[in-house]
């Protein structure tokens, strides 16, 4: 069977994670989503600078408006992050039926409501694992594994760029300015450190599991938004001589008592001995507490190309397999695959 053909909207770190993944991986994608997954072209503003970073075999153009209605594309992967534009093209693609993978969690936060509406009267999928602490599939945890539980709240270390900037400015005393740009060195913050450091970017990733949980609409403009631009190396000292940490938390939480939701972005003392206090550098965290469950708490990379590239070939998996509607692959998980089998035998001690 023809592999999936993959428009890929972008050209910057993800897009190259995403083109490395696949190729790197592709035997085994293939073998998981039942069919192989391409990508047919990569839709770039600047193609040359784009030729330097995703190499010479992949296809570029700087047309994105013909590319998510291209016949042939099967599937559209938005990381072009943004808001209006990208919600241009992926209204674009939902409207020539084609499933859409986004990584852009401020474009949900913002405008999720009107896409998902799109692409529920069209019949598409729109998967954006990516858009919420990267590598860690979180929006599955809640909407596949947690999915008997009422959720009662979630909190969570959801951007990295902050929780590098606090974890140094704690273990080296180095000041506030020095490390955001050594988190803008390595590709953590977003285009517009703003979003970061003002707490914004946490509260589109929120916004987006607070609607998930709770099964409301996406409600960002009524988010609780406090960065930690304020804070001090004095601050961070004196809460560790009290035994605490102070994390940038995205919480979101149902209220019995009066009947709604909280959904907040702050910084939080938080005892130094619980796990999540613990979590340093540009890494994630999230804890879900359901009343069948009880507390389960998930960590991995929240920012960078392969992380956010894990998440964003899930997605394409999953839509491949939707796509392709192949009984043998509906059950990933429970799927027997003799040939993986013959290939890696378990090793003896
Ligand atoms: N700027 C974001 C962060 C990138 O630091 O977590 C991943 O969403």
């Amino acid at each position: 069977m023809k592999p999936i053909q993959v428009g890929l909207l972008g050209a910057g770190v993800v897009a190259g994670g995403v083109v490395q993944v696949l190729q790197r991986n592709r035997a085994e994608i293939q073998r998981r989503a039942g069919r192989g997954i391409e990508v047919a072209a990569v839709a770039a503003r600047d193609v040359a600078k784009a030729r330097a970073t995703l190499g010479s075999e992949v296809v570029l153009t700087d047309d994105f408006d013909a590319l998510v209605r291209r016949p042939d594309i099967d599937v559209v992967v938005e990381v072009i992050g943004g808001t209006t534009r990208a919600r241009e093209l992926v209204l674009a693609a939902i409207a020539a039926g084609k499933p859409v993978v986004t990584a852009n969690k401020a474009l949900l936060a913002v405008h999720g409501t009107e896409i998902f509406a799109a692409a529920r009267e069209r019949g598409v999928a729109v998967g954006f694992e990516a858009a919420v602490a990267g590598g860690i599939p979180i929006i599955k945890a809640l909407r596949e594994g947690l999915t008997a539980n009422r959720i009662n709240w979630i909190a969570g270390i959801i951007n990295g760029t902050t929780n590098f900037i606090l974890s140094e400015m704690r273990s080296k005393g180095l000041d506030f300015g020095t490390v955001l740009k050594e988190a803008q060195r390595l590709g953590y913050a977003e285009t517009d450190p703003t979003f970061d450091i003002e707490g914004i970017d946490a509260a589109h990733k929120a916004t987006i599991m607070s609607a998930i949980a709770f099964g409301t609409p996406v409600q960002f403009e009524h988010a609780y938004i406090e960065g930690i631009t304020k804070l001090q190396a004095a601050d961070i000292r004196y809460a560790e001589q009290l035994g605490y940490r102070i994390k940038l938390l995205g919480i979101t939480k149902r209220r019995e008592d009066a009947q709604g939701i909280e959904l907040r972005v702050h910084p939080t003392l938080i005892p130094g001995t619980r796990l999540i206090a613990n979590v340093e550098g540009a890494m994630n965290a999230v804890v879900v507490q359901g009343d069948a469950v009880g507390s389960t708490l998930y960590y991995g990379k929240g920012a960078g190309a392969e992380p956010t590239a894990s998440a964003v070939v899930a997605d394409l998996v999953d839509v491949t397999r939707l796509i392709t509607a192949d009984p043998d692959h509906r059950v990933p998980h429970l799927a027997f695959h003799p040939d993986a089998v013959a290939a890696t035998p378990i090793l003896p001690i």
